[in-house]
């Protein structure tokens, strides 16, 4: 990869950091002392049949084991994914056929029907970014071809559908918990429709686990206080006089491939969700949630108006929707990326990296959105003002 450098600006007390979740001191030591193994009562998981897990991934694998998903099965897929939702299927044996997904993140319903085989034995659908997948008829197709509708909820937690719960429509969902909150891990399987009573029982953790697990969020923490203090120009400024200077990154390659990390990992499959994040998570009321993070994302909508070579990805904000992002399409994106992080804001080159068990060349809209999409910050941490900050 070809790399330029560019001048460093120098340290302005003004920088206002709006990176990722931090925990606070005082969340950690209270998870650190729990106990207590009782999940949240959020409306979302009342009265349904949910096995919390360490991650969205080991939730993935769990459903495939309670519905007997396993070799020579194939399960239809959507091009635009992550690869680590795809990875724990492959792992037990599925054949995984991936269908496309449209420029606006819609599954592409005639796709889906015409890969439908007989082997086909679930139609799994992602829901982006908080954004449900209109998924009725889709519902209604796989019951009358006796296929099993799995709905992944990793990036869409309490947002609705049809003024349900979203995730409470297919036969089973998953959750990747921790993606909304700073927590150490937390997943969580759902199981809606399914006449075979479960026999998974997991465990937390290893306290050395969790332990690790919390080093990324101590950081974040140590950041959030420097940022707070007025301090992250000068951070920044230190960071990048001392061990390098800023860097813009170059060309990327076509389909980088995923890292490491991101392929499923055995060693977790038994693990539930920690009693750190569970202290964490009881203490979190989902309603001003969903609205602090809604009011974030049309203040960032109205600011970004006037931006050019910013295009969101989703025209407003409908009422049902939790965004976990601002989600945005840029060229260039490497180097969007390294200035605004630059500057504190906490975004991501999303899904940056591919899957090798695809033929990425087949799918150019999922390629296009894997290239071009950069999520802005949205969540619960950050104010209005910050929302003006990052425009
Ligand atoms: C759509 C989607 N599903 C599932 C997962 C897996 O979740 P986790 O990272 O908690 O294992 C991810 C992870 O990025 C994801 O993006």
């Amino acid at each position: 990869m070809e790399s330029a450098t560019i001048y460093l600006p120098p340290p302005d007390i003004r920088w206002r950091a709006c990176s990722h979740e931090s925990t606070g001191i005082w969340d950690l030591l209270l998870g650190r002392v729990s106990n207590d193994d009782t999940f949240p009562a959020w409306p979302l998981f009342e009265n349904r049949h949910v096995i919390p897990s360490y991650q969205g991934s080991t939730a993935i694998f769990h459903m495939c084991e309670h519905f007997g998903l396993g070799d020579s099965d194939e399960v239809l897929v959507p091009a635009y994914n992550c690869g680590s939702e795809i990875d724990p299927l492959i792992y037990r044996g599925v054949q995984t056929t991936p269908y496309n997904v449209g420029l606006d993140t819609r599954i592409d319903f005639e796709d889906i029907q015409r890969k439908v085989t007989r082997k086909t034995k679930a139609i799994y659908v992602t829901h982006y970014f908080g954004w449900p997948q209109e998924i009725e008829p889709l519902l209604a197709f796989c019951k009358q071809n006796n296929i099993l509708l799995l709905e992944d909820c990793a990036l869409s937690l309490f947002s609705e559908y049809k003024n349900r719960p979203l995730g409470t429509t297919g036969d089973a969902s998953i959750f990747s918990i921790r993606k909304y909150f700073p927590i150490p891990d937390g997943g969580a399987l759902m199981i809606n429709n399914s006449n075979k009573a479960t026999s998974i029982e997991l465990d937390p953790p290893p306290a050395n686990v969790t332990r690790k697990d919390i080093r990324p969020l101590i950081g974040r923490s140590l950041s959030r206080t420097i940022a707070q203090m007025g301090l992250h120009g000068y951070k920044q400024w230190l960071k990048f006089r001392i061990r390098k200077p800023f860097i813009l990154p170059g060309e990327e390659r076509e389909f980088p491939a995923m890292p490491q990390s991101k392929y499923y990992d055995p060693r977790k499959t038994d693990w539930s969700i920690s009693r750190m994040s569970l202290s964490i998570l009881r203490r979190v009321d989902p309603a001003s949630v969903v609205q602090t993070r809604r009011t974030n994302y049309q203040r960032l909508e109205e600011n970004l108006d006037d931006i050019q070579n910013v295009t969101p990805l989703y025209k407003g904000l409908p009422r049902d929707v939790c965004p976990l992002f601002f989600p945005v399409i840029v060229e260039n994106r490497q180097k969007w990326v390294a200035a605004l992080s630059m500057y504190g804001v906490g975004v991501y080159p999303f899904w940056g990296t591919y899957h090798p068990g695809i033929r990425w060349k087949e799918y150019p809209e999922a390629s296009y959105l894997k290239d071009h999409v950069m999520t802005l910050p949205v969540h619960q941490q950050l104010t209005e003002s910050h929302m003006d900050t990052i425009a």
